[in-house]
Order: C-alpha cells, then sequence, then structure tokens
C-alpha cells in the first residue's frame, strides 16, 4: 500500500545525540484552594534516549500538561524536569528559550502555526531563529520532510488555507527540521486520514531508528501508539501503566485494564495496582 520510495536518513550532521527526558517527583497544580486541579501528580518517569514513546490516558489525565512541563513550555509546581544532565526546572527564561530552540521540537495538539507566514516559512523558523542559515544539508532535510509529508504544493499557502491534516503536517514539517535531540508530539496524528497518519509514524519511528532522535507522542490510537517502542498509561496525573513493545491488542487490554480499575475503584485508583494490572 505504502509507495513511498524509501531514502535513508543519514546524513554526515545526523550523527546520534541522544537524550534521556526524565521526571522526578513532578507536579502541577492549577489554581488554589477547593477549585485547586492536580494535573500532574508526583510524577516519577524516565524517557530512555533513542527511543520513541506513547503516551496515553483519558481525556483531562495530564498528558499534555505533562509534555508541557518536560519541554520546559511551562513551570512546574515541584519537583524537576531533565533533559540528559541538563535540569529544566531550574533554568531562568533566557536559558529556557535557547534549550527549546536548540534541542527540542514540539508538535502541539492545537498546532500553533503563525497565521502571517507561509508553510514554508512556518518550517524554517526553527532555523531562521537559530540564526543559522541552511545548509545543502538542510535543504535536503528539509525537502525530505516535505516531500514525506506531502507538502510540496502547499509551501506557498498561508495556514488559514490548509486543511486541518495539512496544517498539522507542517506543524511537525517545523518541529523536525532543526533535527532537536528530542521531539515531543501531542496527538500528531489525531487530524490526519490513515494513509497519511501511516506514513507520519513511519516517519517519526525511522528518525528514531536511523537518527537516534528521542520521541515522545500522545495519542488515544492504539494503532498509532504500536508503532512506538513502549507506551506509558496515565489516569489522574499519575503514571498508571507501561507497555514493553506494544501492539494494538495489548494497548487496547492496558486502556481496558485502567477503565475497570477506574470504574472498581473511582478517579484516585492506587497507581501501583494499575501498574501491575496492566503490565503486559
Ligand atoms: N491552564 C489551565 N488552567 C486550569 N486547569 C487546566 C489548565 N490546563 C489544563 N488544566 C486541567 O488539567 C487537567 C489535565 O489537562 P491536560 O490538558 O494535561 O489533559 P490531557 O490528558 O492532555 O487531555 P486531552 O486528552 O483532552 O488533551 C485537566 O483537568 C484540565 O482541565
Ligand atoms: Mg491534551
Amino acid at each position: 500500500m505504502d509507495t513511498t520510495v524509501y531514502q535513508p536518513f543519514a546524513t554526515p550532521t545526523s550523527a546520534r545525540r541522544t537524550e534521556t527526558v526524565r521526571a522526578r517527583a513532578l507536579s502541577k497544580v492549577y489554581g488554589n484552594g477547593a477549585a485547586a486541579v492536580r494535573a500532574v501528580d508526583a510524577v516519577d518517569v524516565t524517557f530512555t534516549a533513542g527511543a520513541f514513546t506513547a503516551i496515553m490516558g483519558p481525556s483531562g489525565s495530564g498528558k499534555s500538561t505533562l509534555m508541557h512541563l518536560l519541554a520546559g513550555l511551562d513551570t512546574a509546581t515541584s519537583g524537576q524536569a531533565f533533559l540528559g544532565d541538563t535540569e529544566i526546572t531550574s533554568l531562568g527564561d533566557r536559558e529556557l528559550t535557547q534549550l527549546r530552540r536548540d534541542r527540542i521540537g514540539f508538535v502541539f495538539q492545537s498546532f500553533n502555526l503563525l497565521p502571517m507566514f507561509t508553510a514554508e516559512q512556518n518550517i524554517m523558523l526553527p532555523l531562521e531563529l537559530a540564526g543559522s542559515r541552511p545548509d545543502t544539508d538542510a535543504l535536503a532535510w528539509k525537502d525530505l520532510l516535505v516531500s514525506t509529508l506531502a507538502l510540496g504544493d502547499r509551501l506557498q499557502h498561508r495556514p488559514s488555507e490548509l486543511s486541518g491534516g495539512q496544517q498539522q503536517r507542517v506543524a511537525i514539517a517545523r518541529a523536525l527540521i532543526a533535527r532537536p535531540d528530542v521531539v515531543f508530539a501531542d496527538e500528531p496524528t489525531g487530524n490526519l486520514d490513515s494513509r497519511s497518519g501511516a506514513e507520519v509514524l513511519s516517519f517519526l519511528r525511522r528518525s528514531v531508528r536511523e537518527l537516534g532522535r528521542t520521541i515522545i507522542m500522545v495519542t488515544h490510537d492504539p494503532a498509532a501508539a504500536a508503532y512506538a517502542d513502549r507506551v506509558v498509561l496515565i489516569a489522574d496525573g499519575r503514571i498508571a501503566g507501561d507497555i514493553a513493545d506494544p501492539t494494538p491488542e495489548s494497548v487496547l487490554a492496558g486502556l481496558d485494564a485502567l477503565r475497570s480499575l477506574e470504574l472498581a475503584s473511582g478517579p484516585h485508583a492506587s497507581a501501583t495496582t494499575s501498574a501491575t494490572a496492566v503490565r503486559d
């Protein structure tokens, strides 16, 4: 079915760099008093360097909040987040901006494309901000992103002239253009048809396998999660399970176990029990 001609990624500047992403007792509380929402609740998790991890869990369970904390886009209430040896939670604004620019790519749930720029300008923005003039290598990488994501004929259009799926693909190209160590993707295939979705997921998986990138992706789709090396389940702001080498079936079983535990013991089911129950 997939007619894409295989092109190897490897280029001289894409040497393997691996960074582990870690959270230690990481918490985020929104609001205070009776209205406080514990969106991320004392999370301890390590995302292996050079691996593709999917995060799954019910709507409102804290997936986006956790990713924002790990990417330095939101400030934690307590606890620590690390990228490699760098403690993100202790950085000032300036260092954070630099870290996000040089080492992190982010695909937002809501795209966040700049409306006044064309698709191509949006894609190239991270390189522009880094002040680096794209060399032959960077341009070849851009061409590969554009062709894999089938954006060739939409490059001169503004986001308002693109479909949801096209905007999402522009956002993915933008996240990958500077070849960041870590890519956080919040439902990157949520707006894509199954064929484009599969192409994007294969592409993400290849960038892990062949370029040694670390990818952390939120998804609601067990078939998408099965592209990952591992699935981390989140419920109620806590880690609730861990599935190695996921298949659509094992992911569905994990989600079912999570659901029945929540039904059995209410929304505050013990995270430890859940983890044991859904472990493959
Ligand atoms: N800025 C905010 N102010 C107050 N509460 C917030 C804010 N952002 C998120 N929340 C709350 O934190 C909790 C976690 O939200 P989050 O967006 O992380 O969930 P999610 O797992 O990504 O859900 P979805 O699958 O629907 O995207 C929710 O209860 C949400 O209402
Ligand atoms: Mg979300």
